[in-house]
């Protein structure tokens, strides 16, 4: 198995490194800086023989290397500064995205992109539209980082283990996204029942702002829990697991919405979306869902 990361920033950096440790392919680091890409390939191969594996990653400014990869994420792009919102990053990534998918066509024409550049729903519509893959190709990762968010804070509040908490956020990577409140469980119980309305919606809203606060502290974005969450992606993808996975997918009717990309769950295997998962949600999710779908679609008129 062979993944391309187009993008040697912090989080395709972070994914290399999380793909090269979990042992699931070989790996290109690629970026138009030049020596990035190949010192952090390097240093990351180092590592190798403490990790305890054969996986070999190398990094390179030359697009064509990416030939016959399975996988290629899209990392590269600007990420927020503060001030900024995801939205303000529409112009400035989908450029990029353009760009980089022009090489995926040329060079990686059967591999399964997984978008996740920001605004992702809306650079991951820009990607299909971009390399007119099949939709099942091209998926944007935000949801299993969204939801990893969202079962930290439930974990540090109620003081369960994060492997009892169960939860999965849907709709857009944005202010808008939405925790499925009704699924969510604290060691088999429903959250609200554990935690009561109003710490849940605190929780919900930090969830929501997730990616913004970090920026006061690092003066850009996360970059570790974002690169686990792209391997955990492309785990189920090399390992044909079918697990099901909140992800950014090109919607035709499903949950009521077309031709947008939107946070769903779907079951993920070689053949990349292999279906797109329908969970019955309670009035004011579907609500929050309709709203985040609206906002979504607004977004992605700007660049259709
Ligand atoms: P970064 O600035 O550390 O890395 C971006 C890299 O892209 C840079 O090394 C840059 O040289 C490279 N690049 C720019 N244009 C390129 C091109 N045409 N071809 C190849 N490489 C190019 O940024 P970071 O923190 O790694 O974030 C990357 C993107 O991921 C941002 O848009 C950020 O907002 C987004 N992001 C999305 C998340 C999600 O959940 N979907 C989570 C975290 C970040
Ligand atoms: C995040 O949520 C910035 O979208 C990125 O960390």
């Amino acid at each position: 198995m062979k993944v391309s990361i187009i993008g040697a920033g912090n989080v395709g950096a972070t994914a290399a490194l999380r793909i090269i440790d979990m042992g699931l392919a070989d790996v290109v680091l690629v970026d138009i800086c030049e020596g990035i890409p190949q010192g952090k390939a390097l240093d990351i191969l180092e590592s190798a023989p403490l990790i305890g594996t054969d996986k070999k990653i190398t990094g390179t400014n030359d697009f064509s290397e990416i030939k016959d990869s399975d996988i290629v994420v899209i990392t590269a792009g600007f990420p927020r500064k503060p001030g900024m919102d995801r939205e303000d990053l529409i112009n400035k990534n989908v450029c990029i995205i353009n760009s980089v998918c022009g090489e995926i066509k040329k060079s990686a024409p059967t591999s399964i992109i997984i978008v996740v550049t920001n605004p992702l729903d809306i650079m991951s519509y820009a990607a299909l539209k971009a390399t007119g893959f099949s939709k099942e190709k091209v998926i944007g990762m935000a949801g299993v980082l969204d939801s990893a968010r969202f079962r930290t804070f439930i974990a540090s509040e109620s003081g369960a283990s994060v492997k009892d908490i169960v939860a999965m956020t849907l709709g857009a990577h944005g202010d808008s996204m939405v925790p499925v409140l009704e699924e969510t469980k604290i060691n088999g119980k429903k959250i609200v029942d554990v935690l009561g309305k109003k710490k849940v919606e605190e929780l919900v809203q930090r969830t929501r702002k997730g990616g913004g606060e970090f920026l006061p502290l690092l003066n850009t974005t996360a970059w570790v829990a974002p690169g686990f969450s792209i391997a955990e992606m492309v785990e189920a993808i090399v390992t044909d697991s079918k697990k099901v996975l909140p992800c950014s997918v090109l919607l035709e009717g499903e949950y009521g919405y077309n031709d947008i990309y939107l946070g769903v769950p779907v079951k993920l295997g070689k053949e990349g979306v292999e279906e797109i998962i329908k969970i019955d949600l309670g009035e004011e999710t579907k609500k929050a869902l309709d709203n985040s779908a609206e906002i979504t679609r607004k977004n992605i008129d700007i660049i259709r």
